[in-house]
C-alpha cells in the first residue's frame, strides 16, 4: 500500500471524527485519481458504503471508474459497471470508453459504446471513439463498417 500525502490526507480526514459524506469521498477519491492511487481509491471507493454508511452517488462511480481506467484495470472497473445504479448517465460510458482507447480494449470499448447509442442515437461521438480505437489498431474494415453505419442513418 502506498503512504504517502494523499494517503496521510485521506485517513485524516475519514478519521477526524467528523462523519464523512459522499463529499467527503468526493474529495478523497479525486486526490486519489490524480496522485495515481489506485488501490487506495478502491480500497476507499468500497469502504464507502460498508464501513460508512454512504451510498456511492455517480460522482464517486466516474472517479473511482477513471482512476481504475487509467490505470488498466478493467477487471475492476467491469464489476463496477455492474454494479452500479447509474447506467443511464452517459459521463460514466464516456469514461470508460476513453479508458479503453488509451489501452486499446476494444472489447469493453464496444460495451461502452452500445450503452452510448443507446442513450442518444443522434451523438456521433461514441462512433467517432470506436472507430478511432479500430484504425488504431489497424481494424480498417471495422472503422469502415462504423463510418458506413453511421452514413446510412
Ligand atoms: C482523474 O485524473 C486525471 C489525471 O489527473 C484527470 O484528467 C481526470 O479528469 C480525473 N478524473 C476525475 C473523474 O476526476
Ligand atoms: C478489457 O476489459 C476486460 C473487462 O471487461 C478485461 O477482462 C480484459 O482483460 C481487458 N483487455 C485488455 C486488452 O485490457
Amino acid at each position: 500500500m502506498e503512504r504517502d500525502d494523499t494517503w496521510i490526507c485521506s485517513e485524516d480526514i475519514i478519521a477526524s471524527g467528523v462523519k464523512p459524506d459522499g463529499i467527503t469521498f468526493i474529495a478523497v477519491l479525486t486526490a486519489c485519481n490524480h496522485s495515481g492511487l489506485v488501490d487506495l481509491g478502491f480500497q476507499i471507493f468500497n469502504s464507502m458504503q460498508s464501513e460508512h454508511g454512504v451510498d456511492p452517488a455517480l460522482d464517486q462511480y466516474t472517479c473511482i471508474i477513471d482512476c481504475l481506467g487509467r490505470a488498466g484495470h478493467f477487471q475492476d472497473v467491469e464489476l463496477l459497471m455492474e454494479k452500479m445504479p447509474y447506467k443511464d448517465d452517459p459521463v460514466v460510458w464516456e469514461v470508460v470508453l476513453s479508458c479503453c482507447i488509451v489501452h486499446g480494449n476494444v472489447s469493453l470499448a464496444e460495451r461502452a459504446a452500445v450503452e452510448l447509442f443507446r442513450l442518444d442515437p443522434e451523438s456521433s461521438t461514441p462512433y467517432v471513439l470506436l472507430a478511432n480505437i479500430y484504425s488504431s489498431l489497424g481494424r480498417w474494415n471495422d472503422a469502415r463498417a462504423i463510418r458506413v453505419w453511421r452514413a446510412d442513418e
